[in-house]
């Protein structure tokens, strides 16, 4: 392939993530993790699979940085996940650790890459990036927001039985409790589905989206989400490596526009060969303005704790 991604973490976001990469065809991928072994056997088992699968996408695991030299893309899915009972805020400590080392470690070798954030707590790990990387604010970019989106979709299916292609969403803000889900600009076949359901339906749905990755942490009991995670990650690196420039809420660093200063946070963006060619400001009401400035106050409250770290 004329493409290379890394993917750093081979644990379960990571590994599904590369094999997703692999099976689209979009490029060869390395994948690292500090566990010996660990990349080395899942980037195997995953090249075994090619035949079946048809592709001829490259694997490669490996403990060190070399093989991954000269990334089109880095994401970076190191780290902790939670367990039940905590919440995404409580792996601040651990992950912002991680995610600065591997950010290093990355940028020596992949200068020119563009990295997408997938360690929680998201917004604040894409502070931690953006800082230890040195990059400009285009090629750090967090992946929460087509995650978010991706499970209001399902949820407006699953209530509408109708066809989750025929559906789009849109979630703003940080990648926590005080997400924003946006039922007006939220459609199916183009049809606002404020005009669809009822209000109380609605509101269930937004708080089934707000509460989706703990939704899926009780039910596992011993790690968070992987499978959507990966899918959404990988939408994102697809958009940067055809340049296909499509719109995605992904987690930005913002230096004024929606009022925001310097801070990462979920808006709509174009996604394109640079990483991040144009944040999109849509229109919003007073309430979700308010939702959305309540949300960055979260984020700014983890970037804060952040420099007490150091
Ligand atoms: P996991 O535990 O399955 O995998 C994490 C991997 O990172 C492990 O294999 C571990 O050995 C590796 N790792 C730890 N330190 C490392 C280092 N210094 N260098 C290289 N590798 C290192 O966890 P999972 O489920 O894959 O989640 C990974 C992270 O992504 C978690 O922080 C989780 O909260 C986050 N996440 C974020 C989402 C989002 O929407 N932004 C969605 C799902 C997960
Ligand atoms: C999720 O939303 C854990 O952030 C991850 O599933």
């Amino acid at each position: 392939m004329d493409k290379k991604v890394t993917v750093i973490g081979a644990g379960n976001v990571g590994a599904t993530a590369a094999q997703r990469l692999a099976e689209k065809e979009l490029c060869d991928v390395v994948l690292i993790d500090i566990i010996e072994g660990v990349p080395q056997g899942k980037a195997l088992d995953l090249a075994e699979a090619a035949p079946v699968e048809k592709h001829d996408a490259h694997l490669t695991g490996s403990n060190s940085y070399a093989e991954s030299a000269n990334s089109d893309i880095v994401i970076i899915t190191a780290g902790i996940p939670r367990k039940p009972g905590m919440s995404r805020d409580d792996l601040i400590s651990t992950n912002a650790g991680i995610v600065k080392t591997v950010t290093q470690q990355t940028v020596e070798v992949s200068p020119d890459a563009v990295l997408i954030i997938v360690s929680n707590p998201l917004d604040a790990m894409c502070h931690v990036a953006f800082e230890a990387s040195g990059f400009p604010k285009n090629r750090v970019i967090g992946m929460a927001g087509v995650l978010d989106s991706a499970r209001f979709r399902t949820f407006i299916a699953m209530e509408l039985n109708v066809s989750v292609e025929n559906t789009t969403a849109f979630v703003l803000g940080g990648h926590g409790d005080t997400m924003v889900p946006l039922p007006r600009y939220s459609t199916v076949a183009g049809i606002p589905i404020t005009e669809l359901m009822h209000k109380d339906r609605i509101d269930a749905i937004v708080d089934r989206t707000a509460n989706g990755g703990a939704e899926i942490v009780s039910l596992l009991k011993t790690g968070s989400a992987f499978y959507a995670p990966a899918s959404a990650a990988v939408e994102m690196a697809e958009s940067i490596l055809k340049d296909k420039k499509k719109i995605l809420p992904c987690a930005t660093y913002l230096e004024g526009e929606y009022g925001i200063q310097d801070l990462f946070i979920g808006v709509p963006v174009k996604l394109g060969s640079g990483g991040v060619e144009e944040v999109i400001e849509i229109t919003l009401t007073e309430d979700e303005k308010q939702a959305l400035e309540k949300s960055a106050d979260a984020v700014r409250e983890l970037k804060a704790f952040l420099k007490t770290l150091a």
